[in-house]
């Protein structure tokens, strides 16, 4: 899987962008995602994670609590930049870059987590990831795929749910004017011109069986988005993969 630069939403992450409104919703996120995360990853642990996707991560260091080593993957290389800057002092922690990525021996990885990043790659993408996990992953190894939109969504119910976690957590009048200011900006033509992947669940299952997993999906979705789902898998076994195909 090379790098991936050609797909224009690594363009948009890797330039200053207002999907966090201010400091309180950023930290608000985070301490979501890292609530929700330690169901698979519990503080304590020795795993090998490779976060997919980590954003600007700044739940790693508590994420790391459950890791022997914590490996933070993110396509756009400013992102990557300010990660490594961030966490340089803390050694549970690896920053790949892409190079790294690919490298990573076979069968190394307890867990591969990927929050929030598929409605950003492109179907062939995703089949191509699923691929690496597949390999990087130890036999028992889970695959954590979260925050997929099903299209049937109404763009009001993640309205809504925007809202209600910005109430929640005391800042409202901020997330109000990031919608107003999201509605003119170039995320929208961005969604419209760069596409915006949305599974139903049995297409994500189905996505996950062609890329050699099992996959459940889990009662709740992890971050705030309460109506998006999240699923767990598993490789299937060689004799497993060889009766479905
Ligand atoms: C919405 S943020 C999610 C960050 C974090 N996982 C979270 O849940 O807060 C999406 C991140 O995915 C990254 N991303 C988008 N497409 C990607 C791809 N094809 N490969 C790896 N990372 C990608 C973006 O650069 C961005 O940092």
């Amino acid at each position: 899987m090379e790098e991936a630069r050609v797909n224009p939403w690594i363009d948009f992450w890797n330039r200053p962008n207002a999907i966090y409104v201010n400091q309180r919703n950023v930290d608000a996120h985070f301490d979501c995602i890292v609530r929700d995360l330690r169901e698979f990853v519990p503080p304590g642990g020795t795993k090998v994670v490779l976060d997919f996707g980590c954003g600007e991560a700044v739940g790693a260091s508590r994420l790391a609590d459950g890791c022997a080593t914590l490996y933070l993957y993110d396509a756009a290389p400013a992102v990557r930049d300010r990660v490594r800057e961030r966490l340089a002092g803390d050694r549970r922690i690896k920053v790949l870059d892409g190079n790294g990525l690919h490298h990573l021996p076979a069968a190394s990885v307890d867990v591969v987590l990927v929050v929030s990043v598929v409605q950003y790659m492109a179907r062939d993408e995703l089949s191509d990831a699923l691929r690496l996990w597949h390999r990087i992953l130890k036999p028992d190894g889970a695959l954590i795929i979260a925050d997929v939109i099903d299209p049937a969504t109404p763009i009001h119910v993640d309205v809504r749910s925007q809202l209600a976690f910005a109430r929640k957590n005391g800042f409202l009048v901020a997330a109000l004017g990031g919608l107003v200011r999201m509605f003119f900006s170039n995320y929208r033509d961005l969604r419209n011109r760069a596409g915006f992947a949305m599974y139903r669940q049995e297409e994500m299952l189905g996505m996950l069986r062609s890329g050699g997993f099992e996959g459940t999906v889990l009662p709740r979705n992890i971050g705030p988005g309460a109506h998006r789902k999240a699923f767990r898998a598993r490789k299937l076994t060689k004799q497993a993969r060889a009766a479905a195909e």
